[in-house]
């Protein structure tokens, strides 16, 4: 008889399931291709993808630059919270990419690891500045900086952040990361 998914699972991964689910958080800056990846991820692996950001796009009805000019980054970060724990308590699979900021707040990070396995891809901040440089505008947090701004607010919020991105059971460090690499990370190392 031929393995069904669950089972082929169950045998690479082991130490990753939690409670017989398998869900798997993208973690890190903006800009670091946590949507990117996360799509070839979940493609790969045949389980739902879910893009943070997006969900609450669709929860709100406006656009994240929105949520945050009218409603603030406090609200936008319970909105976070919430649409966070509603996706991972709803989905027994899955691939997530999280927001840039998602494991810094409410203790998310935490939650994140007690559902399932933290993926932080770890972007150097030359890389994440040539990527941030071009897409700025539909950013709220970045859109009115200045290029040298930018490099500046970067190295900044990455080193407050790095406490919790660095939480990650998983940590690939690479610019351009490899499904390849990235799968055989998750499920060997
Ligand atoms: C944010 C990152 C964004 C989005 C919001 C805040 C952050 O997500 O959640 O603009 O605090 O770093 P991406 O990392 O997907 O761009």
């Amino acid at each position: 008889m031929s393995q069904n998914k669950e089972e082929h699972n169950d045998q690479r991964s082991p130490p990753r399931r939690k409670q017989g689910t398998l869900k798997i958080f993208l973690l890190g800056f903006m800009g670091c291709g946590k949507t990117h990846l996360g799509k070839q991820l979940a493609n790969k692996l045949q389980l739902p993808f879910f893009d943070l950001d997006e969900k609450i796009i669709e929860k709100e009805g406006k656009p994240i630059n929105d949520i945050f000019k009218t409603e603030g980054e406090e609200h936008f970060r319970l909105l976070e919270k919430d649409v966070l724990h509603l996706l991972t308590e709803s989905h027994t699979n899955f691939v997530m990419a999280c927001g840039g900021g998602t494991p810094c707040f409410y203790n998310n990070i935490d939650y994140i690891k007690k559902q399932g396995t933290a993926v932080w891809l770890n972007c150097s901040v030359d890389c994440i500045y040539e990527r941030l440089i071009k897409e700025k505008s539909s950013r709220p947090l970045i859109k009115d900086l200045s290029d040298d701004q930018l490099r500046s607010y970067i190295i900044k919020k990455f080193s407050d952040r790095k406490i919790f991105y660095q939480q990650a059971t998983v940590i690939i460090n690479e610019d351009e990361v490899d499904l390849e690499q990235l799968t055989q990370k998750i499920f060997h190392s």
